[in-house]
This record gives C-alpha cells, structure tokens and sequence, in this order.
C-alpha cells in the first residue's frame, strides 16, 4: 500500500473526480478527509464509507480555516492535499454576468488559495527525510486550449495553472511537491452537465450524437474515467513521485497532442 500512515484532504470529495481520489486513497492506506459542500456531492448520493466527510466550502475562509482547525487536531499533519473542488459555468463572456464569473473564480481560483494557504502548516509538519508532502491542484486542458462557450472556466483554470507552478517554486524548498492534473474530458456530472449545457455546441444534434462525436474525435475513441485521473493522482501522491514537481500533468486520451476536428 503506497499511502500506508499518511493522511489526505480532498476538496470536492464527493463529487465524480474526487470520490474515485478518496476511494483510492483509502485502498493504498491513507486516512483520507473527503471535504465537499454536501455529503451528497454532485452525484447526489450519499457513501459514508467515501472518506471522513468535512462539510467545507472552499470559497469561505472561515470555513476552510475551521476545517484545518480540525485536523490539525485530529491528525496534526497532512501530507497530501488534493484541490478537486470546482465548479463550470457553460458561457461565453457575453453571456456570463459579473456575478458567474465571481463565482467561478472564487470557487476554482479562490479555493484553491485559501485551502493550499492553510493547509500549508500542516504540509509542511508531515515533511520528514524520507518523505516530501503531496499538494496537487486541478486545472485543466481547457486552462491549455479552449472549448466554445466556457470562457470564465477556462480563465479560473488557467489561473490554477500559472498558481500551481509559484506554489512548486515557493514550497519546493520546503518539501512540499505542488502539480495540477489537467483532465481532458472525463465521464462525470460535470461532463454531463456540458453536454446538456447551451456552450455544448450540440445545436440540432442529440446528447447521444453529441457523446460520440466527442469520443470520436479522441485519439483513444473514448473519454476518461475518474479511475483513470485518480491512478495518476495515486502517483503524485505517492513516494514514488518524490522528484515530481511544478509539473501540469495532461490527462486527456491524447486529444490535445493533434489537429483538431480535421477529418484528413
Ligand atoms: N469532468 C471533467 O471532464 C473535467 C475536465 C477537466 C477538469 N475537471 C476538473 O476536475 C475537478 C473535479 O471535477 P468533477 O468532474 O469531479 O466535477 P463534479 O461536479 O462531479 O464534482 C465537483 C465537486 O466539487 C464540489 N464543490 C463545488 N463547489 C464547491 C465549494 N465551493 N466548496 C467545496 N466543494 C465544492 C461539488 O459539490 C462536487 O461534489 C474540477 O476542478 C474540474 O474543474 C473536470
């Protein structure tokens, strides 16, 4: 087991990306903290054996200070820290009303200062000679290129980008590995959430026809899975990837790596 003794957060815990990061976790040892809004998350189902659920929200300091309150005494160290909570605002900035875009930052940009900004005492407590402290962000392939019709999410998420590697720069010193993961698309309430949304581009077709052409133009044919982000956030997390650090690690079946949409 890889995480053996060690302690995690995970912002977001409940929702589809972080419920499968919480449930690794726990396999490979971890006592793990599965911190969301609801402990319903975004699928909306309740698992109690998901993690020790901490009500958070990321965007209130208040309340991310008090969930820090809480393992420093409970635990009094914190060796990795996964920042999974986000939300996405399907519009362009035309569409989008000053309020949206506060939101959207204050969730995906903001809570990923204050949760890292506090949790960094505690990062820096589980730091020994043989072990570094994990801290990994969620940006995305949109932070890299863009999707019609999501202009606030892939603004937050370029932030999160430019943000992870200052934090690898400050913190390295210290023994604190920072990196982002950058999904591609991957199969939970959020991806479905953009195929039922107006930025979709899905006009006249159906989700279903809009579903396939989405795998279809995926060098893999296919989009991801939760499993397939949590195995490599195992990785970063993990010992193994104690020389890994400053890096925004794409996860996204190839998708970003050709020409897009050109049937040649
Ligand atoms: N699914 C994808 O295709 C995809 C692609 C690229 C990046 N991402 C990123 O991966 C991360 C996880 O996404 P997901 O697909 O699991 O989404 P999701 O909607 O399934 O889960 C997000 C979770 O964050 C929680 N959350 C929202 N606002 C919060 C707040 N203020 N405080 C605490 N928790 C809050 C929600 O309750 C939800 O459980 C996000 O940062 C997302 O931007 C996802």
């Amino acid at each position: 087991m890889k995480l053996q003794g060690k302690t995690a957060l995970v912002t977001g815990g409940r929702g589809g990306i972080g419920r499968a990061i919480v449930s690794r976790f726990q396999q490979e040892g971890a006592y793990v903290y599965a911190a969301d809004l609801s402990e319903q998350g975004s699928l909306g189902i309740e698992n109690q054996e998901c993690g020790h659920f901490l009500k958070l929200d990321v965007s209130s300091e208040e309340n991310v200070k008090a969930a820090f309150t809480r393992v420093t005494e409970e635990q009094g160290k914190l060796d990795i820290l996964v920042n999974a909570a986000g939300i996405e605002i399907e519009k362009t900035i035309e569409d989008t009303t000053l309020e949206e875009w506060n939101r959207s930052f204050a969730v995906n940009v903001t809570g990923t200062f204050l949760t890292s900004k506090y949790a960094l005492p505690l990062l820096r407590a589980a730091v020994t000679e043989k072990s570094t402290a994990s801290l990994i962000n969620f940006g995305s392939y949109d932070g890299f290129i863009a999707d019609p019709g999501l202009a606030a999410y892939c603004a937050t998420k370029g932030a999160v980008h430019a943000l992870t590697r200052a934090m690898a720069c400050d913190h390295g010193p210290q023994g604190i590995r920072v990196n982002a993961i950058c999904p591609g698309y991957i199969d939970t309430p959020m991806l479905q959430s953009f195929f039922e949304g107006e930025g979709s581009g899905g006009e006249g077709g159906t989700i279903e026809s809009l579903q396939q052409a989405v795998r279809d133009v995926h060098p893999m044919r296919n989009y991801g899975t939760p499993t397939d982000i949590a195995n490599l956030v195992n990785w970063l997390a993990s010992d193994e990837a104690r020389y890994a650090s400053g890096q925004l690690w794409v996860l996204d079946g190839g998708l970003s790596a050709q020409v897009q949409q050109m049937k040649l």
